[in-house]
């Protein structure tokens, strides 16, 4: 479905950086993990600023487009074929993960999660944003299935080994693209690994 979604030279999310990523990039340190990358607006971002960023998702169409994305910057960004209901990131290797719009099933955040805590170094940042169960009854954007949609309840429990700095469901405009069109249901998630 991803790779025929992406297989045209549009970027169907568009080649700016997601709004809560930019407004809170400060925060991050390289290496930085991004979850189901994409097309690279993200990873080309944070790469734009002098971090070294790995991002990994299943559709290699997508991840072509992130690097042909980061040449025509001359910018450089590792990327990686994984399937995230399999991949396992290597232990307290990142300073911070990234998760925008990283749709999953309930069953495979449960096992990613913890691997992705385990990943960040002692005092790395995660950072997400996800549409949330309130965005079922909206066109604007986002999976129709509830399974594949965040709660703050389910995120501020995801990840015991860290401090949360911001988690909050807010509504506010997305537009990144064909696919996100207007006024959403956003959850959004930073929170700190304990040193
Ligand atoms: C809505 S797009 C978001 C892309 C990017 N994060 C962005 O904001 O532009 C969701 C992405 O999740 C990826 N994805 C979905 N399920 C996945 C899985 N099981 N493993 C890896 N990537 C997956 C898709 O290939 C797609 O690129």
């Amino acid at each position: 479905m991803w790779d025929q979604r992406y297989a045209n030279d549009e970027f169907v999310y568009g080649t700016e950086p997601n709004s809560f990523l930019a407004e809170h990039a400060h925060l991050l340190k390289g290496p930085v993990l991004s979850l189901a990358e994409g097309e690279g607006r993200n990873a080309v971002y944070l790469a734009s600023l002098g971090l070294d960023v790995l991002g990994v998702d299943s559709s290699s169409v997508g991840l072509a487009k992130a690097q042909r994305l980061a040449a025509s910057r001359g910018l450089a960004i590792r990327t990686e074929i994984a399937d995230l209901a399999e991949y396992n990131p290597p232990a307290g290797e990142f300073g911070a993960v990234v998760s925008i719009f990283a749709h999953l099933p309930s069953a495979v955040r449960r096992r990613l999660y913890p691997l992705v805590e385990r990943s960040l170094k002692p005092g790395g940042v995660l950072l997400l944003e996800a549409y949330s169960q309130a965005q079922l009854a909206r066109d604007t954007g986002g999976p129709k299935d509830a399974d594949m949609l965040l709660t703050t309840a389910d995120i501020a429990s995801a990840f015991p080994q860290c401090q949360t700095i911001l988690c909050q469901q807010i509504e506010r405009e997305v537009l990144e693209g064909a696919y996100h069109t207007g006024l959403a249901s956003v959850v959004q998630f930073i929170a700190r690994k304990n040193g």
